[in-house]
C-alpha cells in the first residue's frame, strides 16, 4: 500500500485534460486566442461574477489588481500573515505598506475585530485597502469586511486561491460564492497544479466593475488598448483618412506581459468541468478527517465541517508536530505547513516586525500541519495517513 509517495496536494489530469491541450495545440492559435475568452467565460459562470480576466498566475492576479485600484507608494494595505507571502508582496511590487493583523484563532482567517481597531485607531484615511484570504478554502465573511471597508472608505481584494466553489451565508442565509464580486472589487484565483483547477500555472481575476475590467485587460497585455473608442491619438496620426487602419492599437498605460496561453486555458476550461466533483471530494475527505480527530487529546484544533469550506487544504493544530511530520515523512507521507506567517519572513521583519506582534498567528505557526487533501486521494490512503497519525500519538 505504500508505494506510492502520499503528497499534501496534487493535480489529476485525465484523457479529457489531455485531449484538450492537444486540441489546443493543435490549433491556430498557442496564445491570444480563443480560448482565453471561453475559459473567462466559463470561470465567471462557475464563480457567478459579471467578468473574469485570466492571467499568467496568482501572483500576477494580485498584481494587476493593486495596479487597478491605484496603489500608490506609502499607500497602507491590510492582510493575514498566514497566507501565501504573494498576497502581501502584491502591495510592495507597487511601494505600498503592508499592515498585517491577527487571525481568529479558531477560524484561523483575517480577524475582523483586528482590522477594525487598526482602523478605529489610525486617522481616517491612513489605509486604503484590506486584502482577505479564504485560507484553506474557508469563505471570508466578505458582507461584515464590506460594511466596515465602507465605514474607512477602502478597497478589498479578496484572494480566493484557496476556494473556487467556497461560499459564505450572509446575514439573510443566502450562499455567497467566493469571489462573486458582491463585496469585494476584486477577487483573484490561482491554477496552480495543488490548487482545485490546474493550469499548470494560471490566475484569474474577478470582478463585477466593468470600469476595473476594462483597465486590467490592458494591464494584462502591456497596457495596450485595441478599442478604437479609447484611442487618444488621432486618425491622421494613427495614418488613416477618415478611420484608424486596421493594424493600430495604443499602449496606454504601463502594462506586463502577464498572459495565459490557450494551452493553459485549454486545461483550465477541461478541469473547471470538474470541479463541482473535485469540491464535493475534498468535502467527503474533510468530513473523514473530522470524524476521525475530533476529541483526540494531541489535536489542539482543526479545520472542522464547515458549510461553504472548499477545503483547498485540511489543517490541523497538534502537539509535537514536529515529530508528527518527521514520523510521516518516513512513511512516505509528506504533510506540509501552511504558513510560516509572513511578517516573519527575513524580508518583512526588515520592515519592522518582529515575533511578537501578531500572537494568534504566531501560535497556530507552533502547531499547524496541512493533511493529504486531493480529489485523487483513495480511501486506502487516506485511512493509512489516519492510521499512521493515531499510531504516532497513541502507539
Ligand atoms: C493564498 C494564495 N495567494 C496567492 C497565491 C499565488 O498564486 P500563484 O502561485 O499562482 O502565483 C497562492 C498560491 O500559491 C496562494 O496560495
Amino acid at each position: 500500500m505504500n508505494s506510492q509517495a502520499i503528497p499534501y496536494g496534487k493535480q489529476a489530469i485525465t484523457q479529457e485534460d489531455m485531449d484538450a491541450v492537444m486540441d489546443a495545440l493543435q490549433s491556430e492559435y498557442l496564445t491570444q486566442g480563443p480560448r482565453i475568452a471561453a475559459f473567462e467565460e466559463a470561470f465567471a459562470g462557475y464563480i457567478g461574477s459579471q467578468y473574469a480576466v485570466a492571467v499568467s498566475n496568482g501572483t500576477a492576479a494580485l498584481h494587476l489588481s493593486a495596479l487597478a485600484l491605484h496603489v500608490q507608494p506609502g499607500d497602507r494595505v491590510i492582510t493575514t500573515p498566514i497566507t501565501f507571502a504573494a498576497t502581501a508582496n502584491c502591495i510592495r511590487y507597487c511601494s505600498g505598506e503592508v499592515v498585517f493583523a491577527d487571525i481568529d484563532p479558531n477560524t484561523y482567517l483575517l480577524d475582523i475585530e483586528s482590522v477594525r481597531k487598526l482602523l478605529q485607531n489610525a486617522p481616517k484615511g491612513t489605509y486604503q485597502g484590506i486584502i482577505p484570504v479564504d485560507f484553506a478554502g474557508r469563505a471570508v465573511d466578505l458582507e461584515k469586511f464590506r460594511k466596515l471597508a465602507d465605514e474607512f472608505g477602502l478597497w478589498i481584494i479578496e484572494d480566493a486561491c484557496h476556494a473556487p466553489g467556497g461560499y459564505f451565508l450572509d446575514s439573510e442565509n443566502t450562499k455567497q460564492y467566493c469571489g462573486n464580486g458582491r463585496f469585494a472589487e476584486l477577487a483573484i484565483f490561482s491554477f496552480h497544479p495543488v490548487k482545485h483547477i490546474a493550469a499548470g500555472e494560471g490566475g484569474m481575476i474577478t470582478t463585477n466593475d466593468e470600469i476595473l475590467y476594462r483597465k486590467l485587460l490592458q494591464l494584462r497585455s502591456h497596457g495596450i488598448s485595441r478599442e478604437r473608442a479609447d484611442y487618444v491619438n488621432s486618425v491622421e496620426f494613427a495614418g488613416g483618412v477618415d478611420e484608424y487602419p486596421a493594424w493600430y492599437m495604443e499602449m496606454q498605460q504601463l502594462g506586463y506581459n502577464y498572459r495565459l496561453t490557450d494551452i493553459q486555458a485549454a486545461l483550465g476550461i477541461s478541469q473547471l468541468g470538474r470541479a463541482d466533483a473535485g469540491l464535493a471530494r475534498r468535502r467527503a475527505i474533510a468530513e473523514k478527517y473530522h470524524r476521525a480527530f475530533s476529541g483526540q487529546n494531541y489535536v489542539k484544533g482543526q479545520s472542522g465541517m464547515v458549510e461553504g469550506h472548499a477545503y483547498h487544504l485540511y489543517v490541523m493544530e497538534v502537539s509535537d508536530r514536529l515529530g508528527l511530520y518527521n514520523y510521516l515523512r518516513e512513511q512516505r507521507i509528506f504533510t506540509q505547513i501552511h504558513y510560516i506567517p509572513c511578517h516573519l519572513m527575513p524580508y518583512y521583519r526588515n520592515r519592522g516586525w518582529k515575533e511578537g506582534d501578531l500572537p494568534n498567528a504566531e501560535s497556530y505557526y507552533r502547531h499547524c500541519i496541512s493533511l493529504p487533501m486531493y480529489p485523487s486521494l483513495r480511501d486506502e490512503e487516506q485511512e493509512y495517513v489516519i492510521e499512521k497519525i493515531n499510531r504516532f500519538y497513541n502507539g
